[in-house]
């Protein structure tokens, strides 16, 4: 039996679930007041597989030069990106047989645990055309050499079935008798010797019993970026100020929380052509709508993105810009209410445009020492005015397709959200978008840094100052990727268990594949 879960067009009603922690960001005064609760929710895996099983199912590594950039930060060449790459193959079960007949092959895996497939609906050469118009390349993978450009994504989907970590690397292990898994339990707190070895975990099961679990060897935390720092700072390992006010002991103090990353995200709606057949029914086990992804540069002499656009090509009279707008990104539904307008009889394009680099930073910290408390988290959004400036000049720079061909000929139009803010700026013009991003702006869920190789961690991802503590997750990000961050956490997971079988070599195991 296929848990409802695991369908790939379900994707936009898992927030909000038991399968989402309900995180929420805090209220800054000044971004994403065109919000319902004038801040963000920040949906957050509460589930075996973690982001995996709850996100928009994109496999994309991101560039060259975010890995070589993470091996400066980590002072560690491990980290390059001509050494992740081989980690990258190993995970992946590549099952596109254009891409694998293409020089692009030889970046791709095929006997790895995560099956990927690829964009192949003809609803999206027409735009591919429109961009390329534009002046944007149209570039077959941008896993491979050139990582600027339109493209058709791949998908972390195979057999029709969404390819959560759970179901690809826990599934595959289910049988092993050294594997226990303790659903629905929270672990509390990093338990540790007087001289600071990590020795176990304190945790608290659904019907409140605390456990102590000691470890032989290490203990690893793979909580994701906004509950690791959590776990860390409840444990004693943060900025000492912040611990000392909590009233909690410091045990090693490191920058913990700070260094949040984010991709911020901007939505942009497009009135397209006038519909003429009725749309196909939806099959559950495809992504629900076609895609394409761009990835752009305004200074053409950068070879990583500096923002990411995803383009839904939108039935007509669908409802699903709608609901991303509602109940996934939290817009107020008097702006939302335009896309169902807009899209009345009309095809629709809806871009998701997002900030790649940004030079922003927030922070998650703690409301108290109680560990059923979701942590503090302020995204730190335009916190550095540089970023909102560039935001403007990507959303100009990606509006330009109105000028091509196909969008002129189907008489294109921008949705006009009428945001009470904005009232009295000319549509269009720097001040408008200015406007206009800051009061919408949503989030990528891309939540990374937060205890950052090279600050917080080694760079063989133990924890400063203590021994025997490791951070499998993206919070050991020092900086973002370009793109979306399931593939470079699977990555680190990759990297994490090859540092541990090094560490800790168990040559009685028959079924472990030694990778090179
Ligand atoms: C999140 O909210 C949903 C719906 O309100 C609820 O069912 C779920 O239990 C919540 N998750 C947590 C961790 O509280
Ligand atoms: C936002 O404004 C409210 C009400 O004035 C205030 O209570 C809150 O502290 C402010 N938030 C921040 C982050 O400054
Ligand atoms: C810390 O301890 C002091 C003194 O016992 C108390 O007044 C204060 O409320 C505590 N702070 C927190 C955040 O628990
Ligand atoms: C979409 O457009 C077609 C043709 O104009 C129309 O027949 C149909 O009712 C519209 N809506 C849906 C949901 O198909
Ligand atoms: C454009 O990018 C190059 C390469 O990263 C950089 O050296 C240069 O300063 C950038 N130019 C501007 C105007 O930002
Ligand atoms: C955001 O989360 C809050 C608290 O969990 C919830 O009440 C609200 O409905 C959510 N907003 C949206 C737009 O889903
Ligand atoms: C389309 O081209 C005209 C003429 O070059 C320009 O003024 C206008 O700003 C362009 N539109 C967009 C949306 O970029």
């Amino acid at each position: 039996m296929i848990l409802r879960q695991l369908l790939p067009a379900l994707f936009s009603f898992l927030p909000h679930t038991k399968y989402d922690w309900n995180f929420t960001s805090v209220n800054d005064n000044y971004t994403a007041q065109s919000h319902t609760i004038k801040a963000l929710n920040l949906t957050c895996g509460r589930v075996l597989g973690g982001g995996s099983s709850v996100n928009y199912m994109m496999y994309v590594r991101g560039c060259r030069g975010d890995y070589d950039s993470w091996a400066r930060a980590a002072q560690d060449d491990t980290w390059s990106y001509q050494n992740v790459l081989p980690y990258f193959i190993k995970s992946e079960r590549l099952e596109d047989p254009a891409l694998l007949k293409s020089s692009a092959a030889i970046f791709h895996g095929t006997s790895g645990f995560l099956g990927i497939t690829r964009e192949n609906r003809q609803e999206t050469f027409k735009y591919l055309d429109a961009f390329q118009e534009a002046g944007n390349k149209i570039v077959f993978d941008v896993n491979g050499r050139n990582s600027i450009g339109y493209t058709l994504p791949l998908f972390t989907i195979a057999d029709g079935i969404r390819q959560t970590t759970a179901y690809t690397n826990l599934g595959v292990n289910k049988g092993r008798t050294n594997l226990h898994v303790l659903k629905n339990t929270l672990v509390s707190e990093i338990l540790f010797d007087k001289d600071n070895n990590a020795i176990g975990v304190k945790a608290i099961t659904a019907d409140g019993r605390v456990l102590t679990l000691l470890a032989r060897k290490e203990v690893i935390i793979s909580a994701g970026a906004l509950n690791t720092p959590k776990l860390l700072m409840l444990s004693g390992i943060g900025p000492k100020q912040h611990l000392q006010t909590m009233n909690i002991s410091v045990r090693s103090d490191l920058p913990v929380g700070t260094n949040l990353q984010d991709h911020a995200l901007v939505v942009v709606a497009f009135k397209m052509d006038r519909s003429s057949a009725p749309p196909k029914p939806m099959n559950p086990h495809q992504y629900p709508i076609p895609l394409i992804v761009g990835y752009a540069t305004i200074n053409k002499s950068r070879s990583c993105a500096e923002y990411q656009v995803f383009n839904y090509i939108v039935p007509n009279d669908s409802e699903i810009p709608y609901q991303l707008c509602t109940f996934n990104l939290g817009l107020q539904e008097s702006l939302c209410r335009h896309l169902l307008e807009a899209g009345k009889g009309r095809n629709m394009m809806l871009g998701f445009l997002n900030i790649q680099h940004p030079k922003s930073r927030g922070r998650v910290t703690l409301r108290s020492k109680n560990s059923h408390e979701p942590p503090e988290v302020n995204l730190g959004t335009f916190s550095e005015d540089e970023d909102l400036e560039d935001f403007v000049s990507y959303l100009q720079d990606y509006v330009k397709v109105m000028n091509t061909t196909y969008f002129k000929t189907v008489g294109a139009e921008i949705v006009d959200f009428e945001i009470d803010r904005c009232k009295g700026l000319q549509f269009g013009s720097r001040q408008y978008w200015r406007c206009y991003a800051l009061n919408t702006v949503s989030t990528m869920f891309h939540y990374a840094g937060t205890a950052a190789l090279g600050a917080v961690l080694d760079s063989r991802l133990r924890v400063l100052g203590v021994q025997h503590l490791r951070v499998a997750d993206n919070s050991a990000m020092p900086t973002l990727t370009s793109g979306n961050t399931n593939a470079p956490a699977i990555l680190i997971g990759e990297m994490a268990a090859d540092m541990i079988q090094r560490d800790h070599p168990v040559h009685h195991y028959k079924n472990i594949n030694f990778f090179i």
